[in-house]
């Protein structure tokens, strides 16, 4: 498995290009979280990712994973956990308050194994949210052991640099939606200054390049979804061609077509992660095995082409 450097405060951390997101797994049983949890580190991911928000209950995912794997203290230190706070699900609003922040995280931790999260990221800006305010929440949680990194997800460049002015831990992860056919922040650049040219509007205000000059890493959400909230477009009937081409690539490579979605983000120069959130094992081991795979500049550029975009 490919992997990629995360600058810490205290170190340089390596991580696996692909990690299992845990939004989805409510619903299983014991048995079923273990496959899916042997599944990922047999391929090389130990990097899992949580938020408060998932699951029926608030930190319900949290809580089956705890409870299903009950990982012992040396387990625990096997593997990178993730997780989220700030975003309050019946409203749904956005807090970043010093309460809700550290109310969380403890809510986080109260699962079984989790003594700590490697990594705190923001879910969604807070509007209201006042920066000196999240680092007092942030020195907190750091100095009491109970977060090690931390991070924000679906920020723009200027959201983060307001909050670093007074957070003194690095962001060092922007977590945002990204898939072949969910793809602005990419293509935009690519049809940039095109008049007339809706792809050519930058959505996100240049986080890809922001976060590149300023080392931080950013893990793409929804690899395999068609948009947001949407169904997978692996094998689906809206996207023949690019699925026609995704279908050549899979026996170039000797790989399923869920690995070519995931090379096509691991491609890029970004050195981003793959957040999956697949519940089947086997899908989990062919989205790893995408990680290594080195698409070429025709057949990279052809599947943005094939899922729709101007490649001008
Ligand atoms: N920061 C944020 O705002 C944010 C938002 C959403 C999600 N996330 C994180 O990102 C992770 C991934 O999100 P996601 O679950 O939406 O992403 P995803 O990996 O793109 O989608 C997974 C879904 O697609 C299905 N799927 C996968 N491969 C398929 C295939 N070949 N054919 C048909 N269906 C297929 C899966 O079904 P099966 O389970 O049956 O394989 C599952 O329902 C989440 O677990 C969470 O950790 C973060």
């Amino acid at each position: 498995m490919k992997t990629i450097s995360i600058s810490r405060q205290d170190c340089e951390l390596m991580a696996p290009a692909v990690i299992a997101g845990m939004m989805r797994i409510q619903k299983m049983s014991d048995l079923q979280v273990r496959r899916l949890f042997d599944a990922a580190l047999e391929a090389g991911i130990n990097y899992f990712d949580h938020a408060d928000i998932y699951g029926e209950a608030l930190h319900g995912c949290e809580k089956r994973f705890g409870e299903a794997l009950r990982l012992t203290p040396e387990e625990r230190g096997q593997i990178l956990l993730q997780s989220k706070a700030g975003y309050v699900r019946n409203g749904p609003y956005f807090d970043f308050s010093y309460e809700h922040i550290t109310e969380t995280v403890n809510g986080s931790l109260s699962s079984p194994g989790t003594d700590y999260l490697d990594f705190l990221l923001l879910h969604r800006p807070d509007a209201l949210a006042q920066p000196d305010e999240v680092a007092r929440a942030f020195d907190d949680l750091a100095t009491a052991g109970k977060v090690s990194a931390f991070g924000v997800s679906n920020h723009t460049p200027g959201q983060i640099e307001l909050l670093q002015r007074s957070v003194r831990q690095p962001l060092v992860i922007n977590q945002v939606q990204l898939s072949i056919t969910h793809a602005p922040m990419i293509a935009h650049a690519v049809a940039m200054n095109m008049q007339g040219e809706q792809q050519s509007a930058s959505r996100d205000l240049g986080l890809l390049d922001y976060c590149r000059l300023h080392g931080i890493t950013v893990q793409a959400w929804s690899p395999f979804q068609a948009g947001f909230k949407s169904t997978s477009f692996l094998g689906s009937l809206d996207y023949p061609e690019l699925n026609a081409l995704i279908d050549d690539l899979t026996k170039k490579y000797d790989v399923p077509p869920i690995a070519i979605a995931t090379a096509w983000i691991t491609r890029h120069p970004a050195q981003m992660q793959v957040v999956i959130g697949t519940t089947n094992p086997e899908r989990v081991s062919g989205a790893a095995q995408g990680a290594d795979v080195m698409l070429t500049r025709p057949e990279w550029y052809g599947l943005m082409r094939a899922a729709g975009y101007v490649v001008p």
